[in-house]
């Protein structure tokens, strides 16, 4: 693969192991934290590892759903039936989202790239891949990385997805990732963020934030949450408008008051308190868990 001008690196730059790309410099990046933390989460995450212990006869090798569920929000919006060339998605853990929109949605590419900077989720996602055959017949380049440097051309992907990861990577990184996202997607690309950011009026958010403060060590899974004018002016700054110039900022449809957990330990109703939340449209955007952040047109 040729380095463009603008791409930093390319694949040139990795090397393959058992069906992984490599940084050359992977002793660097396993001596950070968060790899080191994603690699640990990464052992059980939603209870994956499932897959690797169940019997030749477990229904779980037939039903994917058993393992993973069926993702909501944004993906419920996806359409049926949609066929791409490429995929690139950021943070793709085992293969969650690829797999519900592979079997619900029947999207299908002929390449898939997935990066993540969890090595043990990773291998997980092969795993899966292996046993549900998702994107069947797709070119798999999987990617073991920190997501701030692609190292795919300008130009070069039609869709491009993340679930549930820019609000564990610091801010100075999303704001190089998105600025890469932009760089690798095709004009009049597509992209899907679901549940990617959190919402800084969000009081649950606001209570974790006061307990952090007191212990700063303590649960750097969650960083920092964004406002939807952030959002926007983030993928604006990005240069996001040029490749896809109609997308959507939107409050997530899960609503919360009080963190259901504090330091570990559960409070008392507050999940059943959270669940009967029925904000007005007015609340919506203070009430909201998090931020989603997708193409206008799917
Ligand atoms: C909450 S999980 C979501 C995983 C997957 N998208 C899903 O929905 O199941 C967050 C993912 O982000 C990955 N991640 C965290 N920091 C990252 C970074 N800097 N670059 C790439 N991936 C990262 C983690 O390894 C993990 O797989």
């Amino acid at each position: 693969m040729s380095t463009s001008l603008n791409a930093k690196i390319s694949l040139n730059d990795f090397q393959l192991r058992d069906g992984i790309y490599f940084p050359n410099d992977y002793e660097q990046l396993n001596s950070t934290e968060q790899k080191q933390r994603w690699d640990e989460i990464g052992k059980t995450y939603y209870g994956s590892q499932k897959i690797e212990q169940a019997e030749e006869t477990s229904p779980l090798k037939q039903d994917y759903t058993l393992l993973t569920g069926r993702p909501g929000g944004t993906w419920n919006k996806f359409p049926i039936n949609k066929s791409v060339d490429s995929i690139l998605e950021i943070g793709c853990g085992y293969g969650r989202i690829p797999l519900f929109l592979s079997k619900d949605k029947n999207l299908r590419c002929q390449k898939y790239y997935g990066i993540d900077i969890s090595e043990s989720l990773l291998r997980r996602l092969l795993k899966c891949k292996q046993e549900y055959d998702f994107f069947p017949g797709a070119e798999f380049y999987i990617i073991c990385a920190s997501a701030e440097l692609l190292p795919l051309e300008d130009n070069s992907v039609d869709l491009i997805i993340s679930n549930c990861v820019f609000m564990h990577i610091p801010e100075a990184q999303i704001r190089n990732l998105l600025v890469e996202v932009s760089r690798v997607l095709k004009p009049g690309g597509t992209f899907v963020f679901n549940h990617s950011f959190h919402n800084k009026s969000c009081p649950s958010h606001i209570i974790h934030n006061l307990v952090r403060r007191l212990n700063p060590k303590q649960n750097s899974v969650y960083l920092k949450q964004y406002s939807s004018a952030e959002i926007n002016a983030m993928l604006t700054t990005s240069g996001m408008k040029t490749k896809c110039p109609q997308y959507i900022v939107e409050p997530t449809q899960e609503y919360a008051i009080l963190p259901e957990t504090i330091k570990g330990i559960q409070i008392p109703f507050a999940n059943s308190i959270n669940r009967s939340l029925k904000p007005s449209a007015a609340m919506k955007e203070t009430l909201a868990y998090g931020y989603s952040a997708y193409s206008s047109q799917l």
